[in-house]
C-alpha cells in the first residue's frame, strides 16, 4: 500500500520525511522518494526502487536539504515497479506531487493532456495529476484553487500532496476516498497518510474528510469542504494506549482487536471503491488482464484464513459467477492437483508467513502456466512486506494493523471484506456481474462499519448470554449457507480460547449424525440471518428444542425469532443477506472471549497455540 508524508518547517525536514516513510514500511511498498524545495527556491528529488533504506543511503550520499517537502511509498498499480514510476512526480521543474488511491479516467486525461504538449515520463496513473494541475495553473497561478479545479476531473480515489516552487511556503493536500491526516506542530506542520508516520513529531491531528482540501503552511492549516466552503476539522490529541502493542482501555488484546473491526474495515475498503464500483486496480497493475481471463478460482489457506475463503467460495459462485475450490493448505500441498485452464490462485493469510500456506503458494508456481499450472497469484494478506506477498503476482492487502491476540478476529473481518472486492472486481470484470448489483454491494460495503459498530454495542447482551456456557464441555455451532463457515469460525474461536469442545455443522446435516449428540448438555449455537434459508433452518432447531438442547440464536431483527424455555434469542440489525457472514462473526467473537473470560484462561495466549505458524 502507498504511503504519504509531507512537511513544512523552519528545519531541514528531510529526516523527518524519511522516518516517516520507515514507519509506513510495515504496510508494504516496492519503491519510495522524496521531493524538497531547497533554501534556493529548488525542487529536487531522489527516488529508488527497493526499501526505504536504498533511498536513505542515496540521499546520505547526495544530501536533499530542504524546509518544505513531500515523500512516499509506492505499491504499483500502473506501471511496473521502477525509478521511474516511483512517486513523487513532477511537471517541469516547479511542480511535484505524490498520490495514494486510482485515477480511473488517466488514459482520457493523458491523451487530452498530450494534446496541451505534456509529455509523459512515466506509466503511472499519477503522474495526469501533477500535470493537470500544472495546466490548470496557467489560468487559476493560486495553487488552492487551481488544485480545487484540478481535482474535480479526477475519477477514482486518491489522497494527494502537492509542492511547488513557485509557492514555496505550503504544502497542498486533498482527499477523495484514501485516507490523510494533518500533524499539528509549534511553528511547523506535517502531512500523512496514517498518523503512525508522524508520532515522532507530534501527538495532535486533524482528519481530512471526504472531498476536503487542505493548505498547510509552517504556521497555519487552511481546509476547504468538498463544497469549496471553509471548514475547520476536530483536533485529535494522540494518547499512548491508542497504539497496537498496547490494550489501552480493554482488558484483553482479543477484546480490543474485536471492536477495532469498525475502523480497519473501514480502512480496508479505503481508496478501493469508486462511485459504485470496486477499483480492479487495487490488486495491482496485471489485475485487470489476469481477471479478465480467469475462469476458476483455487483458493489456499489455514485455520480462520480459510473459513474466509470458505465464505468467499459462495460469494464467487452466486455473485460472481465463477467456480471456486478451497483446501487447507496442508493437504493442498502435499497430494497432486488437476488444476482447471486459467485457473486464478488464491492465498489467504493474516501473516503471510505460515509455512503449509507459502509451500501450498510455492508448489502452486511450480507448476508452469500452460502446462497444467495456474494463471497467477493473488495473495490475500495483512502483512505487506511478508513473504506470501512477495512470491505472488498480485495482492490485496488487508489493512487490519498488527494483530496480538493469537485468536484471530479483526484480520478474519477484514480478509471477508477483501474477498468481497476481489468477488466483485471479478464479476465486473467478467461481464458476470450486473453493475446494479456491484453498485448496491458497494454501497452496503459503506455502510458495513456502522453496522459493526451496532453489532459490539451488544456487547453487554452477549456477555450475559456467555453464562450459559461456563460449565459446559462441549457445543455445536450450526449455520446454512454462507453462515456455515460463520458457524465454524465461531467454533474455532470456542475452543482455541475457552477450551470447551466445539463442533460446526451446516444445520441440515444435524439429523445425519450429529442430533444424537444433543441433550440438555450440548447447547447449541447458531447464526440466523433473514434469507431463504431461515424457515429450514427455523425447522433444524426445532429438531434441537425436542431433544432438550439449550438454544443460543443470533438472528436477524425481523427474523420473528423470540425467546422461550431453552430458546435465548439475541437480536442482530438487519443487513444485506450477502454481507451477513460479516457482521454475524462479530457476536460469536464476542460469545467465545466472554467464556473464556468467565472460565479464567488465557485469553490473549490459549495454551498450545502461536500466533504466526512458521513451521510445519
Ligand atoms: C485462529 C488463527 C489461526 C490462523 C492460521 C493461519 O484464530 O489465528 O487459525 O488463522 O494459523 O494463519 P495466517 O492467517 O497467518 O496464515
Amino acid at each position: 500500500m502507498c504511503g504519504i508524508v509531507g512537511a513544512v518547517a523552519e528545519r531541514n525536514i528531510t529526516a523527518v520525511l524519511v522516518e516517516g516513510l520507515k514507519r509506513l514500511e510495515y504496510r508494504g511498498y516496492d519503491s519510495a522518494g522524496v521531493a524538497l524545495i531547497n533554501d534556493a527556491g529548488v525542487l529536487d528529488r531522489r527516488r529508488r526502487v527497493g526499501k526505504v533504506s536504498e533511498l536513505d543511503a542515496a540521499l546520505a550520499a547526495d544530501p536533499l536539504p530542504g524546509r518544505v517537502g513531500i515523500a512516499h511509498t509506492r505499491w504499483a498499480t500502473h506501471g511496473a515497479p521502477s525509478e521511474r514510476n516511483a512517486h513523487p512526480h513532477f511537471s517541469g521543474n516547479q511542480l511535484a506531487v505524490v498520490h495514494n488511491g486510482i485515477i480511473e479516467n488517466h488514459e482520457a486525461l493523458r491523451e487530452e493532456l498530450k494534446g496541451f504538449g505534456y509529455t509523459f515520463s512515466s506509466d503511472t496513473d499519477t503522474e495526469v495529476i501533477v500535470h493537470l494541475l500544472d495546466h490548470t495553473l496557467k489560468t487559476q497561478p493560486d495553487l488552492a484553487a487551481a488544485l480545487k479545479i484540478a481535482v474535480k476531473q479526477l475519477h477514482g480515489a486518491y489522497g494527494l500532496a502537492v509542492i511547488s516552487a513557485k509557492q514555496p511556503d505550503r504544502i497542498l493536500a486533498a482527499r477523495s476516498g484514501s485516507p490523510l491526516v494533518i500533524g499539528l506542530g509549534l511553528g511547523e506542520n506535517f502531512l500523512a497518510s496514517d498518523q503512525l508516520a508522524l508520532r515522532q513529531v507530534t501527538d495532535r491531528f486533524m482528519y481530512l474528510e471526504e472531498g476536503d482540501i487542505a493548505e498547510i503552511t509552517r504556521d497555519s492549516v487552511q481546509i476547504w469542504d468538498v463544497s469549496g466552503a471553509p471548514v475547520t476539522r476536530e483536533q485529535v490529541q494522540y494518547h499512548e494506549g491508542a497504539e497496537a502493542a498496547d490494550k489501552g482501555e480493554f482488558r484483553h488484546f482479543m477484546l480490543k482487536e474485536i471492536h477495532e473491526q469498525p475502523s480497519v474495515v473501514q480502512r480496508t475498503l479505503e481508496g478501493r471503491l469508486g462511485e459504485d464500483h470496486v477499483l480492479v486496480q487495487a490488486f495491482g497493475p496485471q489485475a485487470a488482464e489476469i481477471f479478465a481471463k480467469a475462469k476458476n478460482i483455487q483458493i489456499v489457506a489455514c485455520g480462520t484464513s480459510y473459513h474466509a475463503g470458505m465464505v468467499a467460495r459462495y460469494w464467487l459462485e452466486e455473485l460472481a459467477g465463477i467456480p471456486c475450490q478451497i483446501e487447507v493448505a496442508s493437504e493442498f500441498r502435499y497430494r497432486k492437483v488437476v488444476v482447471q485452464p486459467d485457473t486464478l490462485f488464491v492465498s489467504i493469510s493474516q501473516s503471510g508467513e505460515t509455512a503449509d500456506t507459502l509451500a501450498a503458494l510455492r508448489n502452486a508456481k511450480d507448476l508452469s502456466p500452460g502446462n497444467g499450472g495456474y494463471l497467477a497469484s493473488l495473495a490475500i494478506c495483512n502483512v505487506g512486506i511478508s513473504s506470501l506477498v512477495r512470491e505472488s503476482d498480485l495482492t490485496l492487502l488487508t489493512l487490519a494493523g498488527p494483530e496480538i491476540g493469537v485468536a484471530s478476529t479483526k484480520a478474519f473481518t477484514t480478509q471477508l471484506v477483501a474477498l468481497m472486492l476481489l468477488t466483485l472486481a471479478l464479476g465486473r470484470v467478467r461481464g458476470t456481474l450486473e453493475a446494479k448489483v456491484e453498485a448496491e454491494l458497494v454501497a452496503e460495503l459503506r455502510r458495513l462499519p456502522t453496522r459493526l459498530g451496532e453489532a459490539l454495542a451488544m456487547d453487554h447482551v452477549v456477555e450475559k448470554v456467555s453464562e450459559h456456557f461456563a460449565e459446559k464441555h462441549h457445543t455445536l455451532f450450526l449455520g446454512r449457507g454462507a453462515q456455515y463457515p460463520v458457524a465454524m469460525e465461531g467454533a474455532l474461536k470456542l475452543k482455541e480460547i475457552s477450551y470447551i469442545h466445539a463442533e460446526a455443522y451446516p444445520a441440515g446435516e444435524l439429523k445425519h449424525g450429529p442430533l444424537a449428540l444433543v441433550d440438555a448438555d450440548m447447547p447449541v449455537v447458531t447464526v440466523a440471518p433473514n434469507n431463504e434459508l431461515l424457515e429450514k433452518l427455523k425447522s433444524n432447531l426445532q429438531e434441537v428444542r425436542a431433544r432438550g438442547g439449550e438454544l443460543i440464536v443470533f438472528a436477524d431483527e425481523q427474523a420473528a425469532m423470540s425467546n422461550g424455555e431453552g430458546t435465548h434469542v439475541v437480536n442482530m440489525p438487519h443487513i444485506h443477506d450477502a454481507l451477513a457472514p460479516i457482521l454475524y462473526t462479530i457476536p460469536l467473537q464476542l460469545l467465545s472471549y466472554y467464556v473464556a473470560v468467565l472460565k479464567g484462561t488465557d485469553v490473549d495466549q490459549p495454551r498450545n497455540l502461536a500466533k504466526s505458524v512458521t513451521v510445519e
